[in-house]
């Protein structure tokens, strides 16, 4: 019999690679010219942002590089020139296949484990829906974690028949906390009937790296089923391994630090553990994705141009070593911390440890609430930053990544001060 598919592939598929073919190759000219390819960091310059803003801000929404978004608007008019044949045809399973090959290296995983969703909050959606949960069962989180990761199993709760719990975690302790402190105040709140732990690797408001492999551990011995973890704020920023690290599910953004395209996430489901989920949508394609990890992901017709230039932007940030971008990272966080430190009226509410920090921290201004300050400071400087007024705490969030001039922290300090 022949199917749509079939005669796709024999009428079709030569025309149809050869021009997406093309549509790659400027890519890969692209970041061949480039400098990151060239074993430098990226600059600022390498990117659309208006030369004008200030951008501290990649911890809310990240923005993509122009080699990148160049990729991605050739994708687009490729397909745009003839939809039926680019959005369906099966020239482009190779390189689908390939953009799910380059997240699982970077998260540590098979791709049989990778599911390409369109955000977190999605992930935590999909998982709310369909775990294996019923009365009697709870789900703990803490009140770092974000309501992406904290809204679906509260809004699902009364119809599934399970608990949420969120407790409190000592936010304003956070600067002196140690590893095994931030480990214990979680296991101390696991209760027989806690099923599932969920947190975020880092969290959005002061950026603390929870010891995620510590965390799943300990929380398995003392009988959690399943340990969902919240990646937004951590993927392409710091290392993430997630074989055999203890975790079940783990979702993330890549339009923040990975910098592609807005509207595309990853959820990752461990072999072992994703048998046990439903998917939350079932399509045409169900009869060959069961079974597989894409019946998470094949929600009928997708954006394929947008899924290629995630490809393409985990294809750049392959470029920038882990070790070379933590250390980057490091060093930013360090000279700021040791600014703040060094400035009456300023006070830094983030960890004081490397090993449990990220590159998102928030200083207060003393006598300035921070919602003013942002709006001040976005109106009279460009600079964009997220104001956190929350837990206590309120002060400035600071998320630079790797091609944030430092000028632009220099800048924040001159004009914040108290
Ligand atoms: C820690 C964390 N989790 C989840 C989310 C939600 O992400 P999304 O809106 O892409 O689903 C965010 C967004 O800022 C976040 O910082």
């Amino acid at each position: 019999m022949t199917t749509r598919r079939s005669f796709l592939k024999s009428a079709t598929a030569g025309a149809a690679l050869a021009a997406l073919a093309d549509a790659r190759s400027v890519f890969a000219a692209a970041l061949e010219a480039h400098p990151v390819a060239r074993g430098r960091l990226p600059q600022s310059g390498d990117y659309l942002l208006d030369p004008a803003v200030r951008y501290l801000n990649h911890g809310s929404i990240g923005t993509i590089p122009q080699v990148v978004h160049d990729a991605h608007r050739q994708y687009l008019r490729t397909c745009e020139s003839n939809p039926w044949l680019y959005m369906w045809s099966d020239p482009w399973e190779e390189p689908l296949t390939e953009v799910r090959e380059r997240g699982a290296r970077l998260l540590g995983c098979t791709a049989q484990e990778l599911a390409i969703t369109h955000n977190t909050t999605e992930g935590f959606n999909l998982l709310a829906q369909g775990l294996p949960l019923g009365d009697g069962d709870e789900i703990l989180f803490s009140t770092l974690n974000h309501p992406g990761a904290s809204n679906p199993w509260t809004h699902m709760a009364p119809r599934r028949g399970y608990r949420v719990r969120s407790f409190d975690f000592p936010v304003l302790e956070i600067p002196h906390l140690t590893e095994e402190e931030v480990v214990e105040l979680h296991l101390r709140q696991i209760r027989p009937e806690t099923r599932v732990l969920v947190f975020p690797h880092v969290d959005n408001l002061v950026g603390l790296r929870h010891p995620m492999g510590a965390l799943a551990r300990g929380a398995r011995e003392r009988g959690v089923e399943f340990v969902a973890v919240d990646g937004a704020q951590a993927v392409s920023m710091i290392p993430v391994e997630l074989e055999g690290s203890g975790v079940d599910f783990y979702a993330a953004s890549p339009h923040k630090w990975i910098q592609s395209p807005k509207g595309l996430g990853f959820l990752y489901l461990r072999k072992e553990a994703q048998e046990a989920v439903h998917p939350m949508w079932v399509s045409a394609a169900q009869p060959w994705t069961e079974g597989t990890v894409r019946r998470f992901e094949d929600y009928g017709t997708r954006n394929r141009p947008e899924v290629m230039a995630l490809g393409d932007a985990l294809a750049f940030q392959e470029e920038i070593r882990m070790d070379g971008r933590e250390s980057h990272h490091q060093e930013l966080w360090r000279w700021t911390l040791e600014r703040v430190e060094a400035t009456p009226g300023l006070r830094w509410r983030s960890p004081t440890r490397w090993e449990l920090s990220a590159a998102l921290y928030t200083v207060e201004v003393e006598g300035h609430p921070s919602p003013q300050l942002a709006s001040g400071l976005f109106r009279d400087h460009q600079m964009v930053f997220r104001p956190i007024q929350t837990l206590g705490v309120d002060g400035a969030r600071l998320s630079p990544n790797l091609q944030t001039p430092r000028e632009d922290l220099e800048a924040f300090f001159r004009v914040a001060g108290p």
